[in-house]
């Protein structure tokens, strides 16, 4: 299992046969070092609707005829933008794929598409693949039934963001990582724009003082899971 970072929140993962592209936003992030050209993929994951998250889903579905997976709403909105396919779950609702099983949980968060429409509620995405589990907190503040999720799952790999302003910033995220009692923590939604701009040292710094692993991972980063 390879795990890349292209910046913000987008995370890909990837085996020998599949690549889940998780909140593809590529245009208009400055700190995407690629093109939406550039990704190939067969399933694109998205944890909300907002600009940051929906990025370049459609662009990137219709070249790689990759099927988009969302909650209700949101993947009906992508359908109607031009998706080539899509697959709707919703909140607590897992499935089957080729890849493996996606679960989405809650997120505490608002979620709206680029024009502005309702995109249902906000989710957190779990990927069960390869023997290995992964956690997409999207976009979200602290809860405490991330204690929940941390108890009914046995995580590697938990993407958490710490920019603040719009999420959790570092000191709620490190609370984030002792309830989801993830092996590995990987910082996400930082630094992308200025009102998120925060030290990721100095979270792994306090990840670290808890006892946990901290990976941060530069835009264009690979590593292998
Ligand atoms: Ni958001
Ligand atoms: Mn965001």
């Amino acid at each position: 299992m390879k795990i890349k970072y292209h910046g913000h929140a987008f995370v890909q993962l990837e085996n020998a046969k599949h690549s889940i592209a998780i909140d593809p936003f590529i245009t208009g992030n400055p700190s995407a070092e690629i093109k939406p050209a550039d990704v190939k993929c067969d399933y694109i994951a998205l944890t909300h609707g907002h600009g940051d998250h929906f990025g370049d889903t459609v662009e990137i579905s219709r070249k790689n005829f990759a099927q988009v997976l969302a909650m209700f709403e949101l993947a009906n909105y992508a359908e109607s933008k031009g998706a080539r396919s899509v697959h709707t779950l919703n909140l607590g609702g897992s499935f089957n794929f080729p890849f493996g099983r996606i679960k989405l949980t809650p997120a505490l968060h608002s979620s709206s598409t680029p024009d502005g429409a309702y995109a249902g509620e906000s989710a957190g995405i779990l990927i069960y693949m390869d023997g290995m589990t992964f956690y997409h907190a999207g976009d979200t503040a602290l809860f405490y039934d991330m204690k929940l999720i941390g108890e009914t799952n046995k995580i590697d790999y938990a993407f958490l963001p710490i920019g603040d302003n719009f999420t959790m910033g570092i000191d709620d995220a490190v609370k984030a990582a002792e309830y989801v009692n993830a092996k590995n923590i990987i910082p996400v939604h930082y630094n992308t724009f200025d009102v998120i701009k925060v030290d990721a040292n100095e979270f792994k710094k306090k990840i670290t003082a808890i006892g946990k692993k901290c990976i941060i991972m530069k835009p264009g980063d690979t590593i292998e899971a």
